[in-house]
């Protein structure tokens, strides 16, 4: 046999290849307990309306059960209806009742003004901020809007149709006057 070293050498690494394969397949195999937890398919209403002591887990979850992913809420659409909502009490600021996109308020400019500052209101027939926005923390009347209600968005919001997020029972004080006091109260 002239080339029997040759075939030696070929025959151990052919059966070396194969017990690195079968090696390979034992390791890389997945085991019997590691199936796969599945992905919640359904979509879940993350729009739903939180009820405290329903069974719910917590209001963020908006009883979606722990082992699934809800989807995100869509974006609310601002309204732009000119129609002013109720404030439910006296100091609340009062919702934005048109849209505002594009309305710059910056360090150079305050766009909300142009309409809502006292000598502009007329013009535009917007209601002039109160003067409680001109007033500074010590009460002193300013002749510009004061610097703690420059910037609006921080109280004033646009109106939306958001949904309520959590169930409440508020009610205005209006309602709990007109309410005729029961015995046990
Ligand atoms: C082009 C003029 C204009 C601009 C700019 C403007 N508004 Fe108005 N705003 C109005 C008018 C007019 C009304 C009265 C209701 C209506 O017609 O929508 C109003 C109403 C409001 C109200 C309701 C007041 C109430 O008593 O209910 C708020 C709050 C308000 N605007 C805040 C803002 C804020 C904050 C900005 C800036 C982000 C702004 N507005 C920019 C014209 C304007
Ligand atoms: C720190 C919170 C805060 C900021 C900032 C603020 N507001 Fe107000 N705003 C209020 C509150 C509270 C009321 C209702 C009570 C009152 O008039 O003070 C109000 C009332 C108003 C009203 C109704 C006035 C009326 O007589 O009915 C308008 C219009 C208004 N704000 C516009 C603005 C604009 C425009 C800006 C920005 C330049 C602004 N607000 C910044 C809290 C704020």
């Amino acid at each position: 046999m002239r080339n029997k070293h040759l075939w030696i050498a070929v025959g151990l690494t052919v059966a070396l290849m194969a017990l690195v394969f079968v090696a390979g397949w034992m390791v890389g195999r997945p085991a019997k307990h590691e199936t796969p937890v599945p992905v919640a398919s359904t979509p879940v209403d993350a729009r739903a309306v939180f009820v405290p002591g329903a069974g719910q887990i917590d209001a963020i979850r908006r009883g979606v059960p722990i082992d699934q992913e809800g989807h995100p809420p869509p974006m609310a659409h601002v309204e732009n209806a000119d129609l002013k909502r109720a404030r439910a009490y006296p100091m609340q600021p009062p919702t934005i009742p048109h849209a505002i996109d594009g309305y710059q308020v910056d360090k150079n400019s305050n766009r909300c003004m142009l309409c809502h500052a006292r000598a502009n209101a007329a013009t535009f027939q917007a209601p002039p901020v109160s003067v409680t926005h001109y007033m500074d923390r010590d009460d002193q009347f300013l002749a510009t809007i004061s610097p703690r209600r420059y910037f609006c968005n921080q109280c004033h919001v646009v109106q939306t149709d958001a949904p309520v997020l959590v169930a409440n029972q508020f009610r205005d004080i209006d309602s709990v006057l007109s309410t005729p006091p029961t015995a046990k109260e």
